[in-house]
């Protein structure tokens, strides 16, 4: 660590070497604001770099092609961009709002191409979106994609779902619709096949450097002693001979990913600029896949190191001087407290919240909520101005990532739990529910995860074969349940689409050879027509959920009790209850049992509701001052003063 009296120093004699540099690159018109928000964030951004590469005997001009390279970027961001950079800096905190709502979907599965996407923007609107997260669309090796998480340009979107034209005006009528585009941004490691990798694998120094390449065993030996296996099933280890180069690469997901290298300032700065070329499509809200891997150090686990922070802050600096339209949500699936570290108005503004996520599967097969309600009161709070998006999956698998600390406070043993949790959402359970699929059991740590779609996880697929009504029912109400609590809990909920249909597993990919070995495409299911045609029909299961998320959305957006923030868990003298306050105007109870459960009336008066009459906005039914509260099994309220 630099003395902050000289960094400062250094800072300064920097920029003012710069500016003219700077000024060279961008016309009279541009040139003043740019000016401005670097004098804003220069200072974090130097400190930053000079920690990262300041060893380097070139540092100074990394550093100036770095800005040189920033500044071009910003000379091609279009005019209607830069409009929204000023909107958006004016109101910085437009993501909190209780209009807040997301989906997300794969482009081929859900549409086809981009033009399909663009023909369902009103089922976006008609279900209340205002955040769209379409998977990665870019070029991708034609079998070895890992479902496009294999990025063969960062440029080209992939030509059987349109063109990069198509995209950009996708995002502007997006945006004209209420919709903000949400794109990743897979910076960890590129495809086999981008040019990069080819150049590196036709022996180019530069490119070569790009990447970790290794000559023999002895290093990838040394480093593996320490690392996790993510894939241990299709890919086991971390590295990957190259046979035509006689080298090894690092891997750490398949063997057709190849981790970026950003101790090379060179790689920082490509990358930089691959970022800012999404900026520039018009994304508002940039995915960054995979943070926790991108910097490495002998001995460690080589995740959530101090440099990965450091990474993802200076290119959050950057993008507040080129492109602040757009923030960072951190795709960040370990340990809680490492989770929140990449919060931060000046990393990643928004976060998935894996906690919470795999907390609500677990209160439904344990039908209790005490540790959902232990871990939230612990970690729900987080860095000012940022929000958690809020889910009950997605298309990666479920994993047990709750923190033993939490649970063997609670006198829950972490690992038995999770013996148990991999048990009961695999149906190997007596009397489960639920329908899911093992995902990359790890022999060696007994570690294992889960796949399914929200609906087979909670029992619809089990309960239509056994054609039983009381099952059916329970299931939907699962469903529903889970959904309120994303809908009303503080930050932006992100519906999976299909979910919101209750579409059941797909187990077609077990017939495709270069997809059969990865279970999470069961729930990677295509848009059922079927089902969408029914959405209107309260009559129909998927007419059902559809109808009452619509509901609960609209709810949601008409009440700014829902707006970020404001949450305090609330105990309820029942273990089977979930509730919180939001903004102390709405008060949340959710029952997580199959059986009817009351809750005392001393949880309304230790709220200070005592005296007031309520009423439950989403079903109209009233209560009377300091009542006891009954619910219906797997009911929830959202209880207002009447
Ligand atoms: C992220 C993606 C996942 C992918 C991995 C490697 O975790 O969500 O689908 O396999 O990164 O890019
Ligand atoms: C691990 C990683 C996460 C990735 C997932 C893919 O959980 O932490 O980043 O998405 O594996 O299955």
């Amino acid at each position: 660590m630099h003395d902050p009296v000289w960094l400062q120093k250094q800072a300064q004699l920097s920029l003012e070497r710069l500016l003219p540099r700077v000024a060279d690159v961008l016309d009279d018109s541009l040139y003043p604001v740019f000016e401005q928000r670097l004098r804003a964030h220069f200072p974090r951004l130097f400190g930053l770099l000079l920690e990262l590469y300041g060893s380097q005997y070139d540092f100074f001009y990394s550093l100036e092609q770095i800005l040189l390279d920033a500044a071009r970027m910003f000379a091609r961001r279009p005019a209607e961009l830069r409009a929204l950079d000023d909107a958006r800096e004016a109101d910085p905190d437009w993501f909190q709002s209780e209009q807040a709502v997301g989906g997300v979907c794969y482009v081929d599965l859900f549409a086809g191409d981009l033009a399909g996407i663009r023909a369902r923007i009103p089922y976006f609107k008609e279900l209340g979106l205002t955040y769209l997260h379409l998977m990665p669309l870019f070029l991708a090796p034609e079998e070895n994609s890992d479902g496009g998480y294999a990025v063969s340009s960062y440029r080209e979107v992939n030509p059987s779902l349109g063109t990069t034209e198509e995209l950009r005006a996708l995002a502007a009528e997006l945006r004209e619709n209420g919709i903000s585009l949400v794109l990743d941004f897979v910076f960890n490691h590129t495809s086999a096949e981008h040019e990069w990798a080819r150049k590196a694998q036709t022996g180019d120094e530069r490119h070569q450097a790009f990447y970790y390449l290794f000559d023999d065993r002895s290093m990838p030996d040394r480093y593996e002693a320490t690392l996790r296996e993510i894939f241990p099933e299709q890919d086991p280890g971390s590295f990957t001979y190259l046979p035509e180069l006689g080298k090894w690469v690092w891997t750490t997901f398949r063997h057709f990913q190849w981790d970026l290298n950003y101790s090379n300032p060179d790689v920082f700065n490509a990358m930089m600029q691959e970022m800012l070329f999404l900026a520039n499509q018009g994304v508002e809200v940039l995915r960054l896949d995979a943070v926790a891997f991108v910097w490495k150090q002998m001995g460690t686990s080589c995740e959530n190191l101090p440099q990965a922070h450091m990474i993802i802050q200076a290119y959050n600096a950057i993008t507040r001087i080129v492109a602040p339209a757009m923030v960072f949500k951190s795709e960040a699936i370990v340990h809680p407290d490492f989770v929140a570290q990449y919060i931060g108005w000046e990393e990643c503004q928004l976060s998935y919240n894996p906690t919470l996520m795999n907390l609500l599967w677990e209160a439904l097969a344990t039908r209790e909520v005490q540790l959902l309600r232990h871990s939230m009161i612990k970690r729900f709070g987080i860095a000012e101005r940022c929000a958690w998006v809020n889910y009950v999956r997605c298309h990666d698998d479920i994993g047990w990532s709750f923190a033993d600390e939490d649970a063997i406070e609670l006198w829950i043993h972490g690992f038995d739990h999770r013996q148990f949790l991999n048990a009961f959402f695999t149906g190997r359970f007596e009397g489960s529910f639920a329908t899911g699929v093992p995902f990359n059991y790890n022999p060696r740590t007994q570690d294992m995860r889960i796949s399914g779609m929200g609906a087979s996880l909670a029992g619809l697929e089990q309960a239509l074969e056994r054609d039983d009504p009381l099952l059916i029912e329970h299931a939907v109400r699962r469903i529903l349940l889970i959904h309120s609590v994303i809908i009303s809990i503080g930050g932006i909920p992100l519906i999976y689409l299909g979910d919101e249909l209750a579409t059941l597993n797909d187990y077609s990919y077990r017939e495709n050879p270069a997809i059969a070995d990865d279970s999470r495409w069961v729930h990677r299911p295509r848009f059922d027509e079927a089902r969408a045609a029914q959405r209107h029909d309260p009559a129909t299961i998927p007419g059902r959920v559809f109808g009452t998320l619509q509901r609960l959305i609209t709810i949601r957006k008409t009440h700014p009790a829902f707006a970020n923030g404001g949450t305090t868990f609330a105990d309820t003298y029942n273990p089977h209850v979930f509730a919180y306050h939001r903004h102390n105007s709405v008060f949340v109870l959710a029952n997580f049992s199959e059986y009817e459960q009351t809750v005392p009336p001393v949880v309304l008066v230790n709220a200070g509701w005592g005296t007031a009459d309520l009423v439950d906005l989403v079903s109209g039914t009233p209560y009377a001052p300091a009542q006891e509260i009954t619910l219906a099994p797997y009911a929830f309220v959202w209880l207002t003063k009447g």
